[in-house]
């Protein structure tokens, strides 16, 4: 959700904030902009609609912008459309300020007003050119300079960000801000950096710091000094960050999306490897013992997009296997409604980036009920990460592709793990059984590698479908999870109306959309369910539905109802959503492609949403 990044040192800027702002076009790409001090003093800026290539055309790579100072923009529209005067840097009335941000201020409106009643004027519809504006009528009302105007200007803003912001007068300095949205600093010799995330600063360094909640970080050549919202000097640990910088490359693929469904063994497997000891699962590593799951009453599995997909699959592990009452919620939802949660609640929350804003409201709604929190999160560090009681790390690396695949299995991987456990240590499962199971998700890389083998075919059926207007997905238990996800891989990135249905609940009402030729895949991975949704499927075909069929190997008289099948390696039931994602994230993929459509970057779309 917006991308910034900005630079201080003895370089040229611009080609460094635009290097930057291409491994952060994930978090958005409707325009894009950078501002540079040239020698002469004056704050340069340039703006583009579209993609960050237009502005890569503009500047001619960033040449034509001279000066060792600036900052960069990549823009998912919140207020305002997407446009080259809504793009960011903003700029004060008078240029005094120019900054970029990440985020949103919830009483913009309320701000203007009163800017407006001092002779304060707008260009544009952002909320971003209020703070701005705001940032320098403090800086002309009190004269106590930038950290001042920001600290003040930080009391009165309601919402999130992110913010970089260059000052006229202090030609010296890049001033940054941040609120509930991520924000890291780098520095390498007299080069120091700022950039919503890690893949961004990589090639020039590893040593970062991570600035809090309210805090200001003044940015010099070489030297950071960083402040709280009372504007007293504080201590921050400078780390190294052990991310591989190769790992936010494409690596020979035409896409992140295909390089990242391949890296998916390895993730899964480096996920289970971190906490499978001995053919034991330890959760040291998560400070989860197990007095503490023996007292846990009941589970909230919280997240969105896939992170809550992920939950809905696990929902049907912890009430099978460990007797635990589970609810799955949408984080949106669960932010804003009462929930009844005892002392010995549990709340798991899932997220790759361990920023989305509504899955963090979610965590510290559950924080002030006094519950603990789980975090299952990816990106180290990242804000789900430090405020959750427990954090599991999945390891799938850094994804870059918008459409989650790898860190979607990782997490699932990570639940699976804690359900396991969660039966053991509640007496649920023996030695033999517990041994069985552990066994089973150790042996899940190898079924993903094999599900990966049937590609030509599924790329085969995916260009006949190319032109498709609708596609259902339908499966029963878990099979109806691994729907919600094959479903939601479609229509981000292919654009074709899709949706997942509970095999059984069809008839209700959305069979009536079944017309000659409309293809229905349905989903058979759950031995007990098979032959119920074979028969939801005998009555879509007899409705002139065309059936895809993604079963397991063995299970061959699907070919008497199915038009196409893909098989798939056998697992436990429970893990099944594991292997049979991969032929729906392939299938998604080629659509995608044969339509010529972009994959990474799908229209509207960001990778992390921080905003409600
Ligand atoms: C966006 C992404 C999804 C992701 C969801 C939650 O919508 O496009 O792929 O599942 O956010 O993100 P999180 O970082 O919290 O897992």
């Amino acid at each position: 959700m917006c991308g910034i990044t900005g630079y201080i040192g003895h370089k040229q800027a611009a080609p460094i904030l635009l290097d930057g702002l291409t491994k952060l076009e994930y978090r958005g790409y409707d325009s894009a902009g950078l501002a540079v001090r040239n020698d002469a003093g004056e704050i340069e800026i340039v703006k583009a609609k579209g993609r960050l290539k237009a502005l890569k055309e503009k500047t001619n790579d960033g040449l034509s912008l001279q000066g060792t100072v600036g900052i960069g923009h990549t823009r998912w529209a919140t207020h305002g459309e997407p446009s080259e005067n809504n793009a960011h840097p903003h700029v004060s009335m008078d240029h005094e300020v120019v900054g970029v941000h990440n985020g949103i201020i919830e009483n913009y409106q309320e701000l203007k007003d009163k800017l407006i009643r001092h002779n304060y004027h707008f260009y544009s519809d952002t909320d971003t050119e209020v703070a701005i504006n705001l940032i320098d009528y403090y800086l002309k009302k009190y004269q106590q300079g930038p950290v001042d105007a920001l600290s003040r200007s930080m009391m009165r803003i309601r919402g999130s960000y992110a913010l970089a912001v260059m000052f006229k007068a202090y030609p010296d300095a890049l001033y940054v801000a941040r609120k509930d949205s991520p924000m890291i600093i780098g520095v390498d010799g007299e080069d120091t950096f700022v950039a919503s995330d890690v893949p961004a600063i990589l090639k020039y360094t590893r040593s970062v710091y991570y600035i809090g909640n309210n805090e200001i970080g003044k940015l010099e050549r070489g030297k950071v000094t960083f402040y709280n919202i009372d504007q007293e000097e504080i201590e921050k640990e400078l780390v190294k960050v052990k991310m591989d910088a190769k790992a936010a490359e494409k690596g020979g693929f035409e896409h992140f999306m295909m390089k990242e469904i391949h890296e998916q063994p390895k993730a899964v497997r480096d996920t289970i490897n971190s906490v499978v000891k001995d053919g034991k699962i330890d959760l040291s590593a998560v400070n989860l013992t197990d007095a503490d799951i023996q007292k846990i009453s009941q589970i909230y599995i919280v997240g969105c997009g896939s992170a809550y997909h992920v939950g809905v699959a696990l929902q049907y592990l912890f009430e099978d296997l460990v007797e635990v009452p589970v609810r799955v919620e949408l984080a949106s939802e669960f932010r804003y409604r009462k929930v009844l949660m005892d002392a010995n609640t549990l709340v798991v929350i899932i997220s790759q980036s361990g920023e989305t804003a509504d899955t963090l409201a979610a965590l510290r709604k559950s924080k002030e009920a006094g519950v603990r929190t789980l975090g299952i999160v990816n990106v180290v560090g990242s804000t789900i990460a430090r405020e959750a009681d427990n954090v599991f790390y999945t390891l799938a690396g850094p994804e870059i592709a918008v459409a989650t695949t790898k860190a979607y299995s990782t997490q699932l991987a990570a639940g699976y793990l804690l359900a396991v456990q969660f039966a053991k240590a509640r007496g649920k499962i023996d030695d033999a059984k517990y041994a069985e199971l552990i066994e089973e998700i150790c042996s899940l890389p190898d079924k993903i590698t094999k599900a990966l083998e049937d590609k030509e075919r599924i790329q085969w059926f995916a260009a006949k479908y190319a032109n498709a207007k609708d596609v259902f997905f339908i499966g029963r238990g878990i099979d109806y999870a691994i729907s919600l996800e094959g479903s939601l891989k479609l229509k981000e990135i292919s654009y074709i109306h899709s949706e997942a249905y509970a095999a059984g609940e069809l008839k209700h009402g959305t069979i009536s959309l079944i017309e000659n030729g409309t293809l229905v895949v349905g989903i058979l991975t759950q031995p007990e369910l098979y032959e119920k949704t074979l028969s939801n499927m005998v009555e879509v075909k007899s409705r002139g539905g065309y059936l895809m069929g993604l079963t397991t190997y063995g299970n061959y008289n699907i070919e008497d109802t199915a038009d196409f099948t893909v098989y798939i390696p056998k697992t436990n039931h429970y893990f099944a959503t594991s292997v049979a994602i991969v032929p729906l994230q392939l299938f998604a993929y080629y659509l995608s492609v044969a339509k010529g459509l972009d994959v990474d970057k799908p229209r509207n779309l960001a990778k992390s949403v921080t905003v409600e």
